[in-house]
């Protein structure tokens, strides 16, 4: 993977800058050899991202001492590719993982797929049908969850919904609606191919899976339209087609940018892998979401 390096220091200004160039060019940054902890990835993280995400969810367990990072998802069983939060408005721009413990020596590698390199693999018929037909997504996530996701979370419900209804411009087309026990209804449409990624300016990438990823959320084309099985079919094989593995030392650290890279879970035996993540916005707390 050309976009490891090993470097001085964490904290060094050139550091930032070799990050940065690599986010621009490869959508993502392995280090190595930096020893670092999770406190100095959440500093770095908010260098590159100011606006850090909190995450309600209930298999999310927080770092015990660390605002903003988060055990990776439990169990030890294999996770597909996905963007974080990829089927949603609340996509953070960068994520980023720090190794605190490999676990066991076989197994337990994150996945990671360039979506620039995806999009170049689909089929031209789906490619082109990507290009001319949006998603639509709809999804139910307890009161929470969606505040922590907007940086809302202390606030009371109702000004919450207020808040949550000045993010989202009419131009956005995200339907919503919120039930009394603060349970949110989202609907919204985007598009799975975008040039949306605020660190590669321009570029075409395969933005998003359209599988259902997450329980309660559905998916179809933006007239409702149900989305044949082979278009999923062929996101899959294209994504892991250009499929990559980062093996984990202690204190190594993968920044990616969730727009263009997604990433994924290798299963192991056990459960002594410690991985951390930390997820990030480039700006204040907002939605991720623009209109395709
Ligand atoms: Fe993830």
């Amino acid at each position: 993977m050309e976009t490891e390096f090993l470097g001085e220091s964490l904290k060094s200004p050139s550091t930032l800058r070799r990050i940065e160039l690599a986010l621009q060019t490869d959508g993502l940054a392995v280090l190595r050899g930096f020893d670092a902890d999770v406190e100095q990835v959440v500093a770095l993280a908010k260098k590159l991202a100011p606006s850090l995400l909190t995450d309600h969810r209930v298999e999310r367990e927080p770092h015990p001492k660390t605002f903003g990072a988060y055990r990776v998802n439990p169990g030890n069983g294999e996770v597909g590719l996905h963007f974080e939060l990829g089927p949603t408005p609340f996509r953070p721009d960068l994520v980023a993982f720090v190794c605190v413990d490999p676990g066991p020596t076989t197994g337990g590698a994150t996945l990671i797929c360039d979506g620039r390199k995806a999009l170049t693999r689909l089929t031209p018929e789906v490619r082109d049908l990507l290009e001319k037909r949006r998603i639509r997504y709809r999804l139910a996530i307890p009161q929470p969850v969606w505040q922590g996701f907007v940086g809302l979370q202390d606030m009371e419900l109702p000004e919450a919904i207020e808040a949550l209804r000045s993010r989202f411009s009419p131009s956005d087309n995200i339907g919503f609606s919120v039930d009394p026990s603060g349970f949110l209804f989202l609907q919204y449409a985007d598009a799975a191919i975008t040039h949306r990624s605020t660190f590669s300016d321009g570029i075409p990438l395969l933005s998003a899976i359209v599988a259902n990823k997450y329980v309660g959320m559905t998916v179809s084309f933006a007239d409702g339209k149900p989305i044949p099985m082979a278009v999923f079919d062929d996101i899959h094989r294209a994504m892991t087609a250009e499929e990559e593995r980062i093996q984990w030392n202690k204190g190594d650290v993968a920044i990616l940018d969730n727009y263009r890279v997604a990433h994924g879970r290798d299963a192991f035996s056990g459960t002594k892998r410690e991985v951390y993540t930390v997820m990030a916005n480039r700006r204040a707390p907002r939605p991720q979401h623009a209109a395709a």
